[in-house]
């Protein structure tokens, strides 16, 4: 969306300081020993004390009120009561929700307990490449423009990027126009980030898949070659300057 009015990006940063604070409460809350249902029962109770929906159930149906994806699943992983998360695990929580028909977006990757798998590396480059590309971005710049620094910075960190997942508009709906803020650059896509807008950039830093795949659940995405993927992803509003980061409660 982009912002005309000053009660529009009042809203936005309302649902923006919820989804952030949400996620960060989740990250501090995630435990050895605890499945990811326990895990997402506690985001929807923060969601609910604040009179916010989950926005990928409220939008797509999702079985879940966050994605919680471990280890090789790379988005869209379903709460369950089975999944019980262990010592070196690669936990990424994607927390969007709607607050009063203002939506926002945000997600990060990390590695619970001790680093026993050394994963390290690869979250740390995908949140250093987000934190690169939005200090990058302001109206006027090409979308295409981005997706160059993104991809220059995997490869310079020794990885690659997810080609077929993206940044999005958001605000009026979760997902919305520019709808492929690719993380690499796409010679043929001329549009511009504007100033004013809304948008969730998100970043998948990968070591060994292009492309991720859907499991036969229908939602969870996984690498179409295997290995490991960490994401971080910002609401923000696009300025003439540095952007605004609307979902800065989550810390990254
Ligand atoms: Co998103
Ligand atoms: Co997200």
């Amino acid at each position: 969306m982009s912002i005309t009015e000053k009660y529009e990006l009042e809203g936005m940063k309302a649902v923006s300081e919820v989804v952030g604070i949400t996620l960060k409460k989740m990250h501090d809350y995630t435990a050895i020993g605890m499945s990811t249902k326990d895990l997402d029962n506690y985001g929807a109770e923060i969601l609910k004390s604040y009179g916010a929906n989950s926005a990928p159930f409220k939008a797509y149906g999702f079985p879940g009120c966050t994605c919680i994806s471990v280890n090789s699943e790379v988005a869209h992983g379903i709460p369950k009561t089975t999944k019980i998360l262990k010592e070196g695990d690669l936990v990424n929580i994607d927390v969007s929700a709607e607050l009063n028909e203002f939506w926002s977006d945000n997600g990060k990757s990390f590695v619970l307990g001790r680093d026993i798998n050394n994963y390290l590396p690869l979250v740390n480059a995908s949140k250093d490449i987000l934190l690169k590309a939005i200090n990058n971005i302001k109206g006027g710049i090409k979308i295409s423009d981005i997706g160059f620094i993104i991809e220059k910075e995997a490869e310079k960190k020794g990885f690659k990027v997810i080609k077929n997942l993206a940044g999005h508009g958001v605000g009026r709906s979760l997902h919305e126009e520019p709808r492929n803020i690719l993380n690499y650059r796409n010679p043929l896509d001329k549009e511009k980030f504007k100033k004013n807008s809304i948008v969730a950039i998100e970043i998948f830093i990968s070591n060994k898949s292009d492309n991720v795949i859907q499991l036969n659940d229908g939602w969870t995405l996984v690498g179409d070659r295997g290995g490991f993927v960490a994401q971080h992803e910002h609401t923000i509003m696009i300025t003439n300057n540095k952007p605004l980061i609307l979902t800065e409660k989550n810390q990254i």
